[in-house]
């Protein structure tokens, strides 16, 4: 098994892409810590009991992430895969954004990342790996997808740098993303509710379909794995061909 004995944490382990990689990271031997808003949904189906630990945290407030760290310095006193997963999609027009939509979304996407990785910073061991997820929407051009693409740019750019920081280097972190496309969850569900939405989303997808959260885990699993000794900075696009169509 590739993560035998390692910690992981996945930031909106609870749902869709994240609770994908909750199962693959613990299939492959570690033992995942899954954060989320609510206690209940902190049990991610398809994955034994005792490969997961859940700890409630809202990762827009940063004291909670703290807190949460805190948390697994006790229990473990390292990390050594750190998937920051969290995000949300939803913004109104550009035309009508206000302060408090920006916040909600910047929150979770831009602000809730930095400060899990910044937190988490002191707890990463030797060789550990950060994978920020981000999306094909910071590439497209795609209207009503503004605020949303730009979180998702933000992210790119941060891990471009915080990838390279000779700091980290040092200490053999490497941090990169996983960009996927359409992928069939319950944020995208929301988002694709009108049939005709859907369909014209597929119609941008050169392979013709949905993706799985299955198949992002799959890329998720390949940058927290020793098998990725070698990539940093960089980014593993799971779309279908969308971004190159
Ligand atoms: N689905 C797609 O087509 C797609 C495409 C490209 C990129 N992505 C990205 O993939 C990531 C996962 O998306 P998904 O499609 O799997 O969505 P999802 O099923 O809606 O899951 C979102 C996760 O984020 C967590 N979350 C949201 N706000 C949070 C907060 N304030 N504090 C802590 N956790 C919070 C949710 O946990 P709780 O609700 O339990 O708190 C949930 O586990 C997101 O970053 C998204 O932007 C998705």
């Amino acid at each position: 098994m590739q993560l035998s004995g390692k910690i992981a944490l996945v930031t909106g382990g609870t749902s869709g892409i994240g609770a994908a990689a909750v199962r693959r990271l613990a299939s492959e031997g570690a033992r995942v810590i899954v954060v989320g808003r609510e206690g209940p949904r902190l049990r991610p189906s398809g994955v034994p009991i005792e490969r997961t630990e859940p700890i409630a945290a809202d990762v827009t407030d940063p004291d909670a992430i703290a807190r949460l760290m805190s948390e697994v310095k006790t229990r473990h006193g390292r990390l050594d895969v750190l998937v920051i997963n969290a995000g949300v999609a939803t913004a109104p027009p550009i035309q009508e954004l206000a302060p408090a939509s920006y916040e909600a979304l910047m929150g979770v996407n831009c602000k809730g990342a930095v400060f899990t990785f910044v937190h988490a910073l002191p707890l990463l061991a030797e060789g550990a790996s950060v994978i920020f997820v981000g999306s094909v929407a910071a590439r497209k051009g795609q209207p009503g997808d503004a605020l949303y693409a730009g979180s998702k740019g933000f992210l790119r750019a941060f891990a471009r740098n915080a990838g390279t920081d000779p700091d980290l280097l040092q200490r053999r972190i490497r941090v990169n993303v996983v960009t996927p496309g359409p992928i069939d969850t319950p944020l995208s569900a929301a988002a694709t509710a009108d049939p005709q939405v859907r369909a014209y989303v597929e119609r941008l997808i050169p392979m013709g379909r949905w993706g799985k959260a299955e198949e992002v885990a799959e890329a998720i699993l390949f940058l927290g794995s020793p098998a990725s000794s070698f990539t940093t900075g960089a980014e593993i696009t799971v779309d279908g061909g969308m971004s190159h169509a």
